[in-house]
């Protein structure tokens, strides 16, 4: 039997949603994590600190009290964020960071930006203090082809700003492609990426070949195997520049399963079993924790967890439910396609 002691991990990028589905899903991330960058993009988006405050309170009026999960709250940019209301909440430690979701790219995106221009004094601000700026790289373009959003995005969009505001401290969330790893590493200290559980297992032939496979959808959309390949190379690289944000994003299955369905894979219960196989496939156990646990708090300027996890390989296939069951329905739990060995002890 192996055995590997990390310092609890942290989830850098995570959707817990509100009202019955939070209820639902929080457990499933505060049983294994130690915090979590929370995303605001609810409806009606958490813009102000008030609105921070009050989501947070709600996060924690569920948590399991055994549990010990703190939840980093962020701000939804819009072109009428005010910029005094930012910085306050910053100031008292509320919020961690503040996302930019070009309107239109993703779940809930109607109220993101438009026009950069009008949030510029912000991102100023923002700068200014060392508040890091959480991006959606795409660009929403209908002319442009979905597979090649981000890397449109890196191009027109976030590389021009910053050039602008050098001293911008930027997350390029949910990196997909391999123009966005060789971005981020050669970047500099002023930009990190998340990568998520699933795009380190998945490529778009999981979504389109053989049958269409809504569980597999998500934003970015997975890309060719030659950009997951990109991806768990940089997960396992050690580059402090890359860490966990699962962006696990719980949406009932009978959202996900019609005509239209919603973007997002609920990864929560089975990340860490899924990370830990990967890294042992590609022999790097012992960069799991770099990538869990260590990188992010060094970006975003926080303490490493103090308490430890210990993950134990069984003899047996760890066995998780197909989906959890909410009040208002059944929630699939992401399949990675393999049976996984790993658990998660403690
Ligand atoms: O797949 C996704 N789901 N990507 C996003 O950017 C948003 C998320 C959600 O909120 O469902
Ligand atoms: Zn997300």
């Amino acid at each position: 039997m192996k055995q590997l002691s990390i310092c609890r991990p942290d989830d850098w990028h995570l959707h817990l949603r509100d009202g019955k589905m939070l209820a639902a899903v929080i457990d499933d991330t505060s049983r294994h994590f130690g915090r979590a960058i929370i995303m605001p993009n609810l409806i009606p988006p958490v813009v102000t600190g008030a609105d921070a405050a009050a989501y947070r309170d709600r996060i924690l009026s569920c948590l399991n009290p055994e549990h010990h999960f703190t939840p980093l709250m962020t701000l939804y940019l819009t072109e009428t964020t005010q910029l005094h209301d930012v910085a306050d909440a910053a100031k008292r430690g509320l919020v961690h960071a503040v996302k930019l979701y070009p309107a239109g790219a993703t779940t809930n995106s109607a109220s993101g930006v438009r026009d950069l221009e009008k949030v510029m004094p912000v991102l100023e601000m923002m700068a200014s203090i060392g508040l890091p700026l959480c991006v959606h790289g795409e660009v929403t373009d209908p002319k442009v082809d979905i597979f090649d959003r981000e890397l449109v995005f890196i191009e027109t969009v976030l590389d021009p700003l910053r050039r602008r505001i050098p001293e911008l401290r930027v997350v390029l969330e949910h990196v997909t492609t391999s123009d966005g790893v060789d971005y981020v590493k050669n970047g500099g200290k002023t930009i990190a990426a998340t990568i998520t559980t699933h795009h380190l297992f998945i490529n778009r032939n999981h979504i389109l070949a053989g049958g269409i496979r809504p569980h597999y959808y998500c934003l970015p959309v997975a890309k060719r195997e030659s950009h997951r390949r990109a991806l768990v190379r940089a997960a396992v690289s050690g580059d402090q520049s890359f860490f966990l944000g699962t962006d696990s994003a719980p949406h009932l299955d009978t959202a996900k399963l019609m005509a239209c369905g919603c973007a997002g894979i609920y990864t929560s219960p089975n990340t860490m079993s899924c990370l830990a196989h990967i890294f042992e496939g590609e022999s790097a156990l012992d960069r799991l924790e770099g990538f869990t646990s260590l990188h992010g708090p060094a970006f975003y300027q926080l303490p490493i967890n103090k308490e430890r996890v210990t993950l134990v390989k069984q003899s047996e296939p760890v066995i998780y439910p197909k989906s959890r069951a909410t009040p208002d329905g059944e929630l699939t739990i992401f399949d990675c396609g393999f049976p996984l060995f790993w658990a998660v002890k403690s």
